[in-house]
């Protein structure tokens, strides 16, 4: 049995159209995902859904809309946004399905069994937009001087009867947990950030609503409905069949990562596995934090109204371009900024230029030149070892950033190929041996072939449906795409197909 690998997106409040942000954790996930298939994972990818909580109930009533009608369009459109995105999650979870209900229920008397939750009375600042609980020493002054939460959220004084979670009695287990496994928590800035916070004290958390209805009923407790980040977190059990634990899926839990943005690291970093550990359930092996997108640089929101769908996006650059830019114009765990601007000169630079170049002018010579077949290689000179080793060492390098998440690192090390690629065209001049020694020409041809195909494979998780295109140029079979794949060869002589260009460059209409 191959390794499972069970990673998940957050799941998305419905209280508002899909956009870039969200796109861009999906992407992330995406990649991840599609890398470790090809890698030979056994892979659960989980995306889906937020759907309950004041918030969302909030926004359907703004829309005039009965919740639930509410959410089965909203969650559409996530769907939707997937599709288009070429999101390849296994699953995807809303969390008014029954079978979440029916795992939330089970969690919470889990919880109760296992003494962890009381009745008492909540009395304190709540923010809907985040749907978090605040303490005073947390708030800042708005303009006006009302007081705010930390995000810049409006926050309001809440008084009702409450579940708690004890919290506080986990503080020692958590610290315990972030001691042994320093990786549970990435980028290293965060995982100081949880720590200080655990460190400085928790208090029990609240964690059911008795000021509207629209949630999961707290069992035995109808009044009641479940605090939604409580709700939320348990989608990524509901998914793997929880609480049948004998469920074939069960064999994914725990996840291997949880990507978040890096606005709720401590719902996933401490309430989560606090949940966890209370329910005698393993707990997640990492969480990583991704930074926020700002949008020619502004931040989206609301008032400005600048959320960006990325759909337009894909009609008019390709998906694969759009995801391409996402991961390699920043550090994954940093802020970046979209623009147009950027976006195109990455396209015309990175992919029409340096990639669909070497590929262009590759293919189409060996189209004309050489019989449009796989050329054989004869003797092998410094020039061609040095580059094909360069590609020979590629897939280590890769799958090493790969486990950092570090994309524009491993999109980096591909690039440095790529490169080194059209640098050695260029050097060897197949044109000009062409005229002064065959056999020469068609070694040069037969290693750019081979670099192509081994950063074509490389690439699939980024641009799937470019890279499926360039594979089947350069004659690598469909079912021979996985990783394992690149230790064989391709075959002297085979034909390729009649080349055809992969990334156009972008000419903004004038
Ligand atoms: N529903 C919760 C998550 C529950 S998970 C158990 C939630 N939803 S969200 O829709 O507000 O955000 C989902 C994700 O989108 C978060 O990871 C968030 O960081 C990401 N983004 C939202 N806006 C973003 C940007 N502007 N830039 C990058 N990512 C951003 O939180």
């Amino acid at each position: 049995m191959s390794k499972t690998f069970y990673l998940t997106t957050p799941i998305f409040y419905v209280n508002g159209a899909p956009h870039l942000g969200h796109a861009y954790t999906s992407v992330a996930a995406d990649v991840l995902a599609r890398f470790k298939r090809l890698d030979g994972f056994d892979v659960f990818f989980l995306t889906g859904t937020d759907e309950h909580g004041q918030k969302v109930e909030a926004a359907a009533r703004a829309a005039g809309v009965e919740p639930q009608a509410f959410t089965d369009r909203v969650a559409a459109d996530f769907a939707d946004m997937a599709r288009r995105m070429k999101i390849s999650n296994d699953d995807f979870i809303r969390t008014t399905e029954a079978r979440h209900k029916r795992a939330c229920q089970a969690i919470w008397q889990k919880l109760m069994a296992a003494g962890a939750i009381y009745l008492g009375e909540y009395a304190g600042w709540y923010a809907v937009r985040d749907e978090a609980f605040y303490d005073e020493d947390e708030l800042i002054a708005g303009k006006d001087g009302a007081k705010l939460a930390p995000t810049g959220a409006p926050v309001e004084w809440v008084v009702e009867p409450s579940y708690f979670f004890k919290l506080s009695a986990y503080q020692d287990k958590l610290l315990a947990l972030y001691e042994e496994h320093p990786g549970f928590i990435a980028p290293a800035a965060k995982r100081n950030e949880v720590l200080a916070f655990v460190k400085s004290g928790l208090r029990d958390l609240s964690v059911s609503r008795t000021s509207f209805s629209w949630g999961i009923p707290v069992p035995g407790d109808p009044e009641h409905v479940m605090y939604v980040w409580l709700d939320a977190l348990v989608n990524y059990l509901t998914a793997v069949g929880y609480p049948d634990e004998g469920d074939e899926k069960f064999r994914f839990w725990p996840a291997d990562l949880h990507l978040v943005g890096k606005e709720i690291v401590r719902f996933h970093a401490v309430y989560w596995p606090a949940f966890l550990i209370a329910a005698g359930l393993p707990v997640p092996k990492k969480v990583f934090s991704h930074g926020w997108w700002t949008v020619e640089g502004e931040k989206m929101s609301k008032s400005l109204g600048n959320f960006i769908d990325p759909r337009p996006l894909v009609d008019e650059f390709g998906v694969d371009a759009l995801r391409f830019f996402l991961l390699r114009e920043v550090p994954f765990g940093g802020d970046g900024d979209f623009s147009r601007k950027a976006l195109i000169s990455r396209l015309n630079v990175e992919l029409a230029n340096d990639l669909g170049n070497l590929a262009q002018r590759t293919l189409s010579f060996i189209a004309k030149n050489a019989d449009g077949v796989v050329p054989a290689r004869g003797r092998l000179h410094e020039a061609d070892l040095a580059l094909l080793g360069m590609a020979g060492g590629l897939a280590e390098k890769v799958r090493e950033a790969m486990e950092r998440l570090a994309f524009n690192e491993a999109l980096e090390e591909i690039w440095k190929v790529i490169r080194a690629a059209n640098g050695y065209i260029d050097h060897q001049a197949p044109w000009a041996l062409r005229k002064t020694d065959i056999e020469r020409m068609n070694t040069v041809l037969r290693v750019l072939v081979e670099t192509i195909r081994t950063i074509g494979f490389l690439l699939q998780p980024f641009m799937p449906g470019a890279m499926e295109n360039l594979l089947t140029q350069v004659g690598v079979p469909a079912a021979a795409r996985h990783f394992s794949d690149l230790e064989t060869t391709l075959v002297d002589g085979a034909g390729l197909p009649a080349p055809s260009g992969v990334f156009p460059r972008y000419v903004e209409a004038a």
